[in-house]
């Protein structure tokens, strides 16, 4: 039996997550898959009900889950709290607390939504890359890090950008790992020219690479890497890159793709077990209207399905339930084009439930 934590968080989360939820349910019937779910607290909700952001229950349910399913975090009510007890903190703690190191981002392009993407269709069509984004690491973690008054008075705030050998060599494995599945392409993402900890970086991912012949691996400086995103997105299968450059290249390539609202994402540990949430945020100025769109997160179910749980065919038709719901026409706002006509989070779930119970009746 598997056991899922479902951490609907703030926001849109909890209206986004109903609609998961209801997508688990459904796949859950119609695989048999021996499978059961709690909900549990973290983020603002967590601050209001428990008085911390990544309160103990959930760290207990967490850490005794084979996975978790996250909504989003954060929202303008929880932004002037002290640093430490913010909604985004409990995301680190529980990204820290449980070793997921390894975070999937996909950024594919649906060919249903070209017209969704703010670029040419001719530069974005067939887009599919993957990025890896080191999570446990990097300047996000290191430490000395603070606000500080210097001698003369002046304010000063300072953060450290450390890797170890042994945490890049364990995310150039995943990034490698990755790329042979795929169409054999690692991109390696640094500030070598610049920055030591990324002179190490490359140094210690050219060595990882020598296990991996087969795959062809190269690099570049991030400031390039986030022009080449615009230019021409289609040269990239598998982007490795640390926590930071991983954060700001991930928000880059999901708008490539036209809608952040599509995209889903896995954090891993070295065992696979995984948290999984949309790319999204909370976008705390539509919550509560019933307009947000729940496809992220109910792919963010379908990569759990796939990368924990190793149920390929549930995972797959959950894919092909949200691709026949996008041929039918079904757009939340987030990704109509002028003059489509919407539905809102609930409908859009519900449909996707739909497009599941057909594909048993068909079986
Ligand atoms: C993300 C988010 C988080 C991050 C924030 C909310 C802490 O931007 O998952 O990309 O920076 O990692
Ligand atoms: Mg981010």
């Amino acid at each position: 039996m598997a056991h899922i934590v479902v951490l609907p968080g703030d926001g849109i989360g909890p209206e986004i997550m109903a609609q998961a939820v209801a997508v688990l349910e459904a796949v859950r019937d119609v695989f048999a898959l021996p499978l059961t779910y709690e909900h549990q607290l973290l983020g603002g909700a967590a601050i209001d009900q428990a008085g911390e952001p990544y309160p103990a229950a959930t760290r207990q349910a967490a850490r005794a889950a084979d996975a978790v399913l996250l909504g989003a975090v954060g929202g303008p009510r929880w932004e002037n709290i002290e640093r430490s007890l913010r909604p985004e903190r409990g995301l680190l703690a529980i990204r820290a607390d449980l070793g997921l190191f390894a975070n999937l981002r996909p950024a594919m392009l649906y060919p249903q939504l070209a017209a969704a993407s703010t670029l040419k269709p001719e530069v974005v069509s067939g887009l599919d890359l993957l990025i890896v984004r080191e999570l446990t690491g990097g300047i996000y973690f290191g430490q000395p890090r603070g606000v500080r008054i210097r001698e003369d008075g002046e304010r000063e705030g300072y953060n450290t950008d450390v890797y170890r050998e042994s945490e890049i060599r364990r995310i150039a494995r995943v990034g490698f790992e990755m790329a042979r599945l795929r169409q054999g392409r690692l991109l390696s993402v640094d500030k070598a020219n610049v920055l030591e900890v990324t002179e190490l970086w490359r140094e210690v991912v050219s060595e990882v690479g020598r296990d991996y012949p087969e795959v062809s691996l190269s690099h570049m400086y991030v400031d390039n890497a986030a022009m080449q995103l615009v230019r021409a997105p289609r040269q990239f299968d598998v982007i490795v890159t640390g926590n930071l450059f991983g954060d700001i290249l991930s928000d880059e390539a999901a708008m490539l793709t036209g809608s952040i609202g599509m995209l889903p994402s896995a954090s891993l540990d070295a065992q696979g077990k995984g948290l999984y949430e949309p790319c999204h945020g909370s976008a705390p100025d539509i919550a509560g209207r019933d307009i947000a769109n729940p496809l992220a997160t109910i792919l963010s179910l379908a990569m759990l399905l796939r990368y924990t749980l190793r149920q390929e065919e549930a995972a797959v038709a959950i894919e092909k339930a949200v691709g026949r719901v996008l041929d039918r026409g079904l757009r939340t706002a987030d990704i109509a084009a002028a003059g489509e006509s919407v539905v809102g989070t609930q409908a859009m779930g519900q449909a996707v439930v739909a497009a599941l119970r057909e594909h048993s009746r068909a079986h």
